[in-house]
């Protein structure tokens, strides 16, 4: 399929109607910004399509509102369990983010790592945002230097939802095997045996960029063993490995210690063998209007931050 054609299929997936080719008008436009509306709109359409039986649901609604309320009371181990709330999740909350981590890995900084062989470790990114993000930024690249080893983590059972995504990207982008390997490893990052220590050390040995996107918080509930982690990633982290970290800019991201409150990313700003690359305190990713998906999109306020291992 030729981009015009999938363009054209994209805009019919969304209801919308491209014109024929004959009455398009011949005024100028502005390519870059097509562009963008048509990966965005491909995203959004990507997710719907995956999402499809999980839209179905007749009580759709009401999961999403005890996933809410859980929210809230952070509780996310109990969102993050149950088989039926990760699709909720996943249809629900995965259209703004990965909108908002397409901008993202669109970044110099973080698209270099796409446009050579880089193997990528995201943790806690099994709903799938980070690999609808970072599939669409691969269309920035020439498809000839697009050979990505994204290696997913994530405690929750999102094998099936994340096949969905896989095909239907290659379907969408036609990303082959060999642009982009997608491999999911489920495990409790923070889970001191031996054996997924010894794995999840392996991955931060040998990736070139390791992502932690919304789950710093979660993990953070934890904080003795959340502490432990960091700093056996920082030792593990091969030199010039970077490690990228997004999480909401408000007061979920505070955290206790003793009894002074620091922004998580304070913490991290602290290690001395990471050299800040990025960071921004407090950035909001707005969405364009008039996206067609059958619930709102979210707009995000986040923090990033992007180091480098010394
Ligand atoms: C708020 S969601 C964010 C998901 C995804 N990164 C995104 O931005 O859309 C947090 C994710 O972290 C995962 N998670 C929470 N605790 C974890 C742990 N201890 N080990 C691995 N994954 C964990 C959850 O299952 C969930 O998928």
């Amino acid at each position: 399929m030729t981009q015009q054609e999938d363009l054209s299929s994209t805009l019919n997936d969304l209801s919308l109607t491209s014109k024929p080719k004959s009455l398009k008008p011949k005024a100028s436009y502005d390519k870059a910004a097509l562009r963008e509306r048509w990966n965005i709109l491909a995203i959004l359409s990507m997710i719907r399509k995956a999402c499809m039986s999980t839209f179905a649901r007749k009580d759709f609604f009401k999961i999403l509102q005890i996933i809410k309320m859980s929210f809230v009371q952070r509780d996310y181990e109990g969102i993050f369990t149950d088989a039926i709330n990760l699709e909720v999740y996943t249809a629900a909350y995965v259209p703004g983010r990965a909108l908002c981590y397409y901008e993202i890995f669109c970044r110099p900084q973080i698209l270099k790592f796409l446009n050579r062989p880089s193997q990528i470790y995201c943790v806690g990114s099994g709903s799938g945002s980070e690999l609808a993000g970072l599939a669409a930024a691969m269309t920035r690249v020439p498809a000839e230097r697009q050979r990505v080893n994204l290696v997913m983590q994530d405690i929750g059972e999102y094998s099936s939802i994340l096949k969905s995504f896989e095909t239907t990207i290659r379907d969408k982008w036609l990303l082959n095997e060999e642009q982009l390997t997608c491999t999911y490893e489920q495990s409790d990052v923070l889970d001191q045996e031996e054996s997924n220590v010894d794995l999840i050390d392996k991955r931060f040995r040998e990736s070139d960029l390791i992502t932690f996107m919304f789950v710093m918080n979660e993990l953070f509930v934890k904080k003795a063993p959340a502490m432990a982690l960091i700093q056996r990633l920082v030792k593990s982290m091969k030199k010039g490995a970077h490690l990228l970290v997004v999480e909401s800019a408000g007061s979920f991201s505070q955290l206790k210690v003793g009894n002074k409150t620091y922004m998580v990313y304070m913490l991290l700003d602290a290690l001395q063998d990471l050299e800040l690359v990025v960071g921004e305190d407090s950035r909001w990713y707005r969405h364009p209007d008039h996206l067609k998906y059958p619930i709102d999109v979210q707009n995000m306020r986040y923090f990033i931050r992007l180091y480098k291992k010394k």
